[in-house]
């Protein structure tokens, strides 16, 4: 394929400088371009696709922020070194495939624990930066909303929770092809009570939960808490669960709901196709499994839009969509939400009786902040950040982890799953970066049956010049362990 293959889209949404970037990007994933070739000049580049030489300037210097590119001053651009091969596709072995009963020690609340201490470089917990969070601006939002509404501020916001961040969620939610209204949706304390409100509502203890794998381990956590068994369905980095093992899986085990984070899941950040998302709305349905889907990091696409949700294809209320503003605005806020489909009244009732409502104010200044604090603006700066820090760590990662590690892809979110050689085990290398003020979390939490021993989960978020040593050491780290 060469280069003049190019043909601009002047209508597409896409801006041309990107489409640009992505002609370059694919030539490099060809093989045409190789890792350490000289890439046409600027303005060679723009005489042969016809465009200004502005916009080559900004699609190199968009590829040139993803590491995708380097700058050689006097020289020109480059293409970078390669990044390490993703993680190839899990075997579906369908013996594999059998409901487990969840006993997860005390790592995952250490690793929770350590979020809160300042000393450490926090590589493991899926938290944003809060430095890169509009702080002062939800501060003044919360300041200023409780002074606007002093008797509802105080007040409980009952079940469903306050009107104004249901309506702003619902139009929201129309990027996603959600046809919500604002009655159908309900404000929960963050995505956690969500999930929470919708096993309890869809399951009584012994009853089986299909949950992806890797699967995001507090999931797992609630699953043991509320004496219910897990069934791992394998996931493939690319495209989320593997639709071929769950059918397989719903013929011999009677499931009673399946969990599926479909876009940027953690930890493997994988995005489900949208015709796979339609196919597993129409698979459980026929089967009358009710759908529990987790959208946290939906906002949080690296693309100029953001993915609809399977929710979209459901006609029968049997998916309940969950999420919350924890990975894009302040995880402390608690604000979170779902839209329950027909176990709305049950999700209440519970709700009413387990937590009476989420805080008022809180719900108030995130309300504020989607009608009028430019959170589209910022949602656009961020996913361009953290674009920059997940490309920077799966490079940066390459050079300094065992040779043979290999490190997701993702589009979206801040989470990287690396899978290192089979002598190194993650549990240990947890304890050892520890020692070094480094905290990672290690592979093992993110199974029921003891699976990724050799992997762990990387947090992009807080990576950055000042962090990148700490992510040299840690591979240091596992080389040691995997030559001892
Ligand atoms: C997939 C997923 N769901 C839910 C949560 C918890 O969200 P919240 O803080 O809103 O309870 C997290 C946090 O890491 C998550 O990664």
């Amino acid at each position: 394929m060469s280069i003049m293959e190019f043909t601009p889209n002047k209508q597409a949404k896409t801006p041309l400088y990107e489409q640009v970037a992505q002609r370059v990007s694919k030539m490099i994933e060809q093989g045409t371009l190789r890792p350490g070739d000289r890439v046409p000049s600027i303005r060679r580049l723009s005489q042969q696709l016809q465009v200004s030489i502005n916009t080559v300037k900004e699609a190199y210097g968009f590829l040139e922020d993803r590491r995708v590119l380097k700058a050689r001053p006097q020289s020109g651009y480059y293409v970078s070194a390669r990044r390490p091969a993703p993680p190839a596709a899990p075997s579906l072995s369908r013996s594999q495939i059998s409901p487990t009963r969840v006993s997860l020690g005390e790592v995952s609340q250490m690793i929770i624990r350590d979020t809160l201490n300042p000393e450490l470089i926090q590589f493991g917990c899926a938290i944003p930066d809060p430095a890169l969070l509009p702080t002062d601006k939800l501060a003044r939002m919360l300041g200023t909303e409780a002074r606007r509404h002093p008797i509802e501020s105080v007040s409980y916001a009952v079940p469903p929770g306050c009107e104004a961040l249901r309506t702003q969620i619902a139009r929201r939610m129309v990027q996603a092809g959600c046809n919500l209204s604002p009655e159908e949706v309900v404000i929960t304390t963050g995505c956690s009570e969500a999930m929470m409100l919708a096993l309890r509502a869809l399951c009584a203890p012994g009853d089986i939960v299909a949950v992806e794998s890797p699967v995001y381990f507090n999931f797992l956590q609630l699953i043991e808490q509320l004496g219910l068994r897990a069934l791992e369905i394998p996931c493939t980095p690319n495209e989320g669960m593997s639709l071929e093992a769950l059918e397989y899986a719903l013929e011999h085990n009677r499931v009673k709901a399946c969990i599926v984070i479909t876009n940027f899941n953690n930890p493997l950040g994988c995005l489900m196709p949208e015709g796979k998302k339609r196919q597993l709305v129409e698979m459980l349905g026929q089967k009358g499994i009710p759908l529990v889907e987790d959208d946290i990091y939906g906002d949080l696409s690296f693309d100029e839009e953001r993915p609809s949700v399977a929710q979209r294809y459901d006609s029968q209320g049997e998916v309940l969509l969950c999420s919350s503003f924890s990975k894009t605005l302040a995880p402390g806020y608690r604000v979170g939400w779902i839209a329950p489909g027909r176990y709305q009244k049950r999700i209440e009732a519970l709700q009413m009786v387990m937590n009476l409502c989420s805080a008022t104010p809180t719900q108030l200044a995130v309300a504020e902040f989607l009608a009028n604090g430019g959170y589209d603006r910022y949602l656009r700066s961020i996913r361009r950040e953290y674009a920059k820090k997940v490309a920077c760590m799966s490079e940066d990662i390459g050079r300094s982890f065992p040779e043979g590690t290999r490190v997701t892809r993702p589009r979206g979110g801040f989470t990287l799953w690396v899978e290192m050689p089979t002598k190194v085990d993650s549990l240990e290398l947890y304890d050892r970066a520890l020692k070094h003020g480094i905290t990672i979390t290690p592979g093992p939490l993110f199974s029921a049956s003891g699976k990724y021993r050799n992997c762990v989960r990387l947090n992009a978020a807080f990576y950055s010049e000042r962090t990148a040593g700490a992510l040299a050491t840690l591979g240091r780290l596992a080389c040691e362990l995997a030559t001892s």
